[in-house]
């Protein structure tokens, strides 16, 4: 039991951590992100016919390539910081490069930078959205997908119940996002918090998910055999698993005119 609970790292050294375990589940991604291929197809169908600017175009942890596949945009960069899922991805260029260290320079004036199910993994999600929002050319577009904090309120029921601590990682609220999206000059053309719900048998099957899907990591010290045991008890059987997801498609402001 106690495999469920994988090593933790403080906020500074999260994405060695993340690495490993996405890199550990590589082989086994695809057929268990049945959600993040859901909303890559949303994402997707929300950015037809997008006016795209001039300008360097990225995935930003891209991984196996889910979102630019559904995107059918010319040119994106694949960037992650994970290479054992960049190794299956079929797009090119690739790029592994690590988020929290900001963007490449050859990103600088993007037309568009879309990202799913990446931001929540960065140390600080908000400032890291608002730098994506300022290299973005004028005109530029951003396409975010991204679980925030509503999200697995039956894991945080369940530990409060049992009285031990939640280790879900924390995830960024979506008012803050769209906070600092819109502070550094993003408009927004869709913007949308959804829930979604996957039957998940209870609490193990869905830690298992988790885990299989490589995304295990935690901030938090992981929990005693007694600890997960007393969590799982407390976590109804047959219980669904929900997830609380933003979808933000805008774009940077064009250059106000400046008449003499
Ligand atoms: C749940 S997967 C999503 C992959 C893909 N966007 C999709 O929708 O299927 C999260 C991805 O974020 C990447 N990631 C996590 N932390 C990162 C970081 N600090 N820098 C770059 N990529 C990161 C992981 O390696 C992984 O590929």
């Amino acid at each position: 039991m106690n495999s469920l609970h994988p090593p933790t790292a403080s906020r500074a050294g999260l994405s060695g951590l993340v690495r490993q375990h996405f890199g550990r589940r590589a082989a086994g991604y695809e057929a268990q992100a049945l959600l993040q291929r859901a909303v890559a197809c949303r994402l997707a169908h929300l950015c037809r016919d997008l006016p795209l600017p001039a300008g360097p175009r990225a995935d930003l942890g891209a991984g196996s390539g889910l979102l630019s596949r559904a995107l059918t945009v010319e040119g994106l960069l694949q960037l992650d910081l994970c290479p054992e899922l960049l190794a299956r991805n079929p797009l090119q260029p690739r790029l592994v490069w690590d988020l929290n260290d900001g963007l490449p320079a050859q990103l600088q004036g993007a037309g568009l930078l879309a990202s799913g199910f990446t931001l929540q993994w960065l140390d600080d999600p908000s400032r890291q959205l608002a730098h994506w929002c300022r290299a973005l050319a004028p005109g530029g577009w951003l396409a975010l997908a991204v679980p925030t904090a509503g999200s697995f309120p039956q894991w945080h029921r369940a530990a409060a119940a049992a009285g031990v601590p939640c280790t879900a990682l924390e995830l960024p609220a979506a008012d803050r996002l769209l906070n600092a999206a819109a502070g550094a000059g993003l408009h927004p053309r869709h913007s949308r918090v959804l829930r979604f719900s996957r039957p998940h048998q209870g609490g193990l099957a869905a830690l298992r998910h988790l885990q299989r899907l490589g995304a295990g990591a935690s901030r938090r010290p992981s929990l005693g055999t007694g600890e997960l045991r007393r969590l799982l008890s407390h976590w109804p059987e047959q219980e669904v698993l929900t997830w609380e997801v933003l979808l933000l498609v805008g774009h940077r402001n064009h250059p106000v005119a400046v008449t003499p």
